[in-house]
């Protein structure tokens, strides 16, 4: 008997120091001290020895079940402190790291053109103003002097959202929307978002303009030349030279489309400029007196200039871009280019 309660405290502690974690001490535990432990059998087989002996033999198993209680009550102990060890390694922090430094945004490339083109018009003493997004029939079109079997409004595929209401096609109508609220004389740019239902490589269904306006007494063609040269030499170098070409538009009598010299290859010819030497970059003309007439001008006095230009047009001739389209799908790689 005395034999094999050595042979059990032997293996139970030569199997103890074996564990490596809770669940294999747990196993331990059971088989040892368990109900069916090889402990608690020895305790059962008392009853098979001699009545003088059992005492002191019983005493041997109970110090031999305190003793295994304790030394894997210490071992649970060591493998719990073990593990809280391991897991203030892991989320060990060094606090003398840097930070990550939140990424600053840049300007959308639409935004730095607006900005440089709204300089330029504001250092000639113009004012910034801005129009609706939804207009009616009349502001779009009506009051510019375009009626409703007019053939120019298939010039622009129009977004109507009602008979009456519609997406604005162009910014010309927040001419009307000004001199409407306004005496001559009349110096504004109005930039914005327009629509039309046209879509390829250099035509979006949605894109902006810039529109100018300009009214007083005894302004006369010259003023617009004068105007549009000195902003193409602001825009794109002194050295740009401008062409205008007579053109139509309803609301402006004359019309020109002006071209730019191509900033490409300054007039020599390329494919950017398909070897004309030019690119068209804004339609203008003189304000029709019609026009003034409707907004209650006394055209005997005054007469203007109006311009539109397309801001992505100038924005894709500045920087080389050849597809519209990346101007709007907010690609990292091709906005990077503009911090
Ligand atoms: C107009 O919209 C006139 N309102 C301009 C104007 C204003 C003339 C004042 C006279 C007086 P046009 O349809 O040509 O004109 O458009 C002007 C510019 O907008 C074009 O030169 C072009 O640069 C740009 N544009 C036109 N359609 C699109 C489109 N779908 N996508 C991108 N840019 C466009
Ligand atoms: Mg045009």
């Amino acid at each position: 008997m005395e034999a094999s309660i050595q042979a059990v405290r032997a293996r139970a502690i030569e199997e103890c120091s074996q564990v490596e974690n809770l669940e294999e001490l747990q196993q331990l535990r059971v088989k040892f001290l368990g109900k069916k432990g090889e402990v608690t059998q020895l305790l059962r087989g008392l009853g098979g020895i001699p009545a003088e002996q059992r005492p002191v033999v019983g005493q041997m198993v109970n110090n031999l079940k305190s003793e295994l209680e304790q030394l894997y009550d210490e071992k649970q102990a060591q493998l719990e402190r073990l593990i809280q060890q391991k897991r203030l390694q892991e989320e060990t922090l060094d606090i003398t790291l840097p930070g990550r430094m939140p990424r600053s945004g840049a300007l959308h490339p639409l935004t730095l053109v607006l900005n440089e083109i709204k300089q330029i018009f504001i250092a000639m003493g113009y004012k910034v103003v801005e129009g609706p997004e939804i207009e009616t029939d009349y502001y779009n079109f009506e009051a510019l002097n375009i009626p409703k079997d007019h053939p120019a409004r298939d010039m622009q595929d129009t977004f109507y959202i009602t008979e009456d209401f519609l997406l604005r096609s162009q910014t010309s109508p927040v001419q009307i929307h000004v001199m409407e609220r306004q005496e001559p004389p009349v110096r504004i740019i109005a930039p914005g978002k327009v629509y039309r239902a046209d879509s390829d490589l250099t035509h979006s269904p949605m894109f902006h303009q810039v529109e100018g306006l300009l009214v007083d007494e005894g302004i006369t063609f010259a003023d617009l030349k004068g105007t549009l040269q000195a902003f193409a030499e602001a825009m794109f170098g002194p050295e740009t030279r401008t062409r205008f070409r007579p053109s139509y538009f309803p609301f402006t009598e004359p019309s020109a489309e002006v071209d730019v010299s191509c900033i490409i290859c300054r007039g020599r010819g390329c494919r950017v400029c398909s070897n004309t030497g030019w690119l068209e970059i804004l339609g203008s003309g003189m304000v029709d007196p019609r026009v003034l007439a409707k907004v209650g001008y006394d055209v005997d006095k005054v007469s203007g200039f109006a311009f539109g230009m397309g801001i992505e047009r100038i924005a894709m001739l500045k920087y080389g871009i050849n597809d519209i389209r990346l101007f709007y799908i907010n690609d990292h790689r091709f906005l990077n280019q503009f911090r």
